[in-house]
């Protein structure tokens, strides 16, 4: 047995498993920048951490993964780097799609999606439609994404059906902005990861994390695998949840 085969019978004894679990995955560019190599280099050897972690996320029967591929801050980076990340988004979608699909993955992309290029936006929605009705695991990948601009698109949506009359200000609360958002349906993040050190949650599903247990990994995310999803989910184990109350 490997060390993330002893991780995952660890985490099976230890308690109960997070049912989403949502990663930031960071440090591609610094990976490649300690090994001398171009970024897109980095974002490639990320894909296959991608792999790994949805099938370590079946092996342990998370139902739900998030992962943050592509933020609306990213569109600002070099011309370069945004075509080398849109190339790459394709070549995963058609490496990927039929294995996702034979694994009982669902792919479900959530952000501005109207902003890819068409040959990417086609491929994304083949790949959603082809894996609907899969029931083993969601995989939300959030793509051209803001939490601030998810939660402006839910505030203009319920004043459009206040102004129409299908909803009364008072009946505005926190079920009616969830419905709204890309998530609807999902149950917020138990676990969130975010990989190469850093503390921030910068603009990744700010309303869904209220309660969700963070941990931040120092491995950066070209080498994040297996073994560390599971090293995180045992962390997760050991945290208590209060949910804002006292313990029982
Ligand atoms: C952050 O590293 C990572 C990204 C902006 C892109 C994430 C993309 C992948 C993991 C590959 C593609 C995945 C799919 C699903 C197609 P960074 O560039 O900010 O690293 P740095 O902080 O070290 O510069």
């Amino acid at each position: 047995m490997g060390a993330a085969d002893d991780l995952l019978a660890r985490v099976n004894e230890h308690g109960a498993i997070p049912r989403h679990v949502a990663i930031i995955m960071d440090g591609n560019g610094r990976w490649a920048r300690e090994r001398m190599l171009p970024r897109p280099i980095g974002h490639r050897h990320g894909m296959k951490s991608v792999r790994e972690v949805v099938e370590a996320s079946i092996a342990a029967g998370v139902g739900v993964l998030s992962l943050f591929a592509f933020s609306q801050e990213n569109w600002q980076r070099p011309a370069g780097e945004v075509s080398a990340l849109m190339s790459l988004l394709e070549e995963y979608i058609q490496k990927e799609a039929r294995e996702l699909d034979e694994q009982g993955v669902r792919v479900v992309f959530l952000g501005d999606l109207d902003r890819l290029p068409p040959v990417q936006r086609g491929a994304v929605d083949r790949v959603m439609a082809l894996t609907a009705h899969n029931t083993k695991l969601v995989l939300n990948l959030f793509i051209s994404y803001g939490a601030r601009a998810e939660l402006v698109r839910a505030a203009r949506l319920i004043a459009e059906d206040v102004a129409a009359g299908r909803l009364t200000p008072a009946q505005v609360d926190e079920d009616a902005v969830s419905n709204r958002l890309f998530t609807a349906g999902c149950p917020d993040p138990d676990l969130l990861i975010r990989t190469s050190g850093e503390m921030r949650i910068s603009n990744f599903l700010l309303w869904q994390l209220a309660y969700t247990e963070l941990v931040i990994s120092p491995v950066l995310w070209p080498d994040f695998g297996r073994a560390e999803l599971y090293e995180a989910i045992l962390d997760y184990q050991s945290r208590e949840r209060r949910f804002g109350r006292v313990s029982a």
